[in-house]
This record gives structure tokens, C-alpha cells and sequence, in this order.
């Protein structure tokens, strides 16, 4: 039996990414984020016109996405209710949200420099991806958001986390931080074997 019901959250369960950007001043920003979809070496990012971030990607036209692990919950906790922008939306000062110049200290995270882009990477994701803004485009209707497509130029990988000998990040090792109906979830269980991973002759885990 399923009832109607006027879904007040969509976000049924999506990997967390913290996106680094630069400042006018050449300072880093960094935020949470989980509206993003991928294809190939490409992504889909959703992010609101008024964040710090949009405002980077659009002038910058670079970033990196780093990609938490679900022990960085309390770390993306505390970036949670900040913005790098000084100029806050009435609706963000009314959830609570405050500017905040400094995220990584804000975070307790350390700052990496990237190879091919200006924005630093975050040393305790264990993924990061140097990426080239291609495309920023308005998204749906009434979203306020806008859909950045961007490329991966470089990927950083834990040592440990590669199945050795390959260029493949082990699923058994990675345990992505998700936000699931704006909670976050982290379980490292593989449910079955996928035949999607078969196909595309991905190594077998070496856990
Ligand atoms: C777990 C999590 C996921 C989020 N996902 C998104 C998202 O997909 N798109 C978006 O625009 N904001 C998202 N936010 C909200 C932004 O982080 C928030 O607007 C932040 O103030 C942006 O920072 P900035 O203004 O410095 O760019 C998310 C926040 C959290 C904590």
C-alpha cells in the first residue's frame, strides 16, 4: 500500500562532494554539496546562484572536487551552515547560515595545493578531482540553481585505496559520505555482486 504525500525532500541518498573554489582575493572557499551526477569524465553540479560557489565556478571556471569519506560527517557538518559569500539571502540568515572567510579552519581541514587549478584540494578526502568549468547553464524552473558541467582534468586517489596494479579505486575500500534525506549515512557493506561491474571487466576488490 503507498499513500500520496507532498514530499517535502527529494534527496533520496546522493555521495557528498566538497567543492573548493577561489575568491576574488585569491582565498579558497569551500562547501558541501550533493546535488551531482556523473558521466564519464564529466559532472552535473547543482548548486544555488546565490553561493560563494556559483559565483567561483562562473568566474573561475575551475575546481576540485574532493570527495569525503563518511568519518568527515562531523567536518561537512561544520561547513554546513556557512557561506563564503558576505552577502546572505534572507532565506539563508533565517535558516541560521553565517560568512564565513575561512572554511577549512571553520572545517578543521588542511588545504593541498592542486597541480592543474588554482583551488586548493582537501588533504582528508581521500579522493579529489582537479576539474575545468565547461558549462553553466540555468537549471529547471523557479530553482534559483544553476547546472555547472565540468571535467575531470586529474584525479588524486589514496594509496590505499587503489586495487593494486590498476587504475580502479577499490568499491570495497571507499565508503562515500551520503546524505540521505539531508541525514548522513556511511556503510562500507556491498549488497551483491553488480553486473554492471562485470560488464565493464572492473577488478575484483582486493578486501
Ligand atoms: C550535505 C550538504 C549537501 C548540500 N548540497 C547542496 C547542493 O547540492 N547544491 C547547493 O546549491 N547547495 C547545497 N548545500 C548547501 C550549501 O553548502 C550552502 O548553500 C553553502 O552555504 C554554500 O556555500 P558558499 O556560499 O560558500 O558556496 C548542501 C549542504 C550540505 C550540508
Amino acid at each position: 500500500m503507498h499513500r500520496v504525500v507532498d514530499l517535502k525532500v527529494l534527496y533520496f541518498g546522493t555521495p557528498v562532494v566538497l567543492i573548493s573554489t577561489r575568491n576574488p582575493d585569491g582565498t579558497a572557499n569551500l562547501a558541501p554539496m550533493s546535488s551531482a551526477w556523473w558521466l564519464g569524465d564529466q559532472c552535473m553540479l547543482g548548486m544555488n546562484t546565490a553561493s560563494r560557489t556559483t559565483q567561483n565556478l562562473v568566474r573561475e571556471r575551475e575546481c576540485v572536487l574532493n570527495l569525503p569519506s563518511s568519518v568527515m560527517a562531523a567536518a561537512v557538518d561544520r561547513l554546513a551552515l556557512l557561506s563564503g559569500s558576505p552577502e546572505m539571502t534572507p532565506h539563508k540568515i533565517e535558516k541560521g547560515y553565517r560568512y564565513e572567510p575561512d572554511k577549512f579552519t571553520a572545517a578543521g581541514l588542511s588545504p593541498l595545493p592542486a597541480e592543474l587549478v588554482a583551488a586548493p584540494r582537501v588533504a582528508e578526502c581521500p579522493i579529489q578531482l582537479e576539474c575545468e568549468v565547461l558549462s553553466c547553464e540555468p537549471f529547471g524552473i523557479d530553482t534559483g540553481c544553476l547546472a555547472h558541467t565540468v571535467r575531470v582534468l586529474r584525479a588524486h586517489v589514496a594509496e590505499e585505496l587503489i586495487i593494486p596494479g590498476t587504475a580502479h579505486v577499490d568499491p570495497v575500500g571507499w565508503d562515500p559520505l551520503i546524505m540521505k534525506f539531508c541525514e548522513f549515512f556511511g556503510d562500507g557493506t556491498q549488497l551483491r555482486p553488480s553486473r554492471l561491474a562485470s560488464a565493464w571487466r572492473i577488478p575484483a576488490t582486493s578486501r
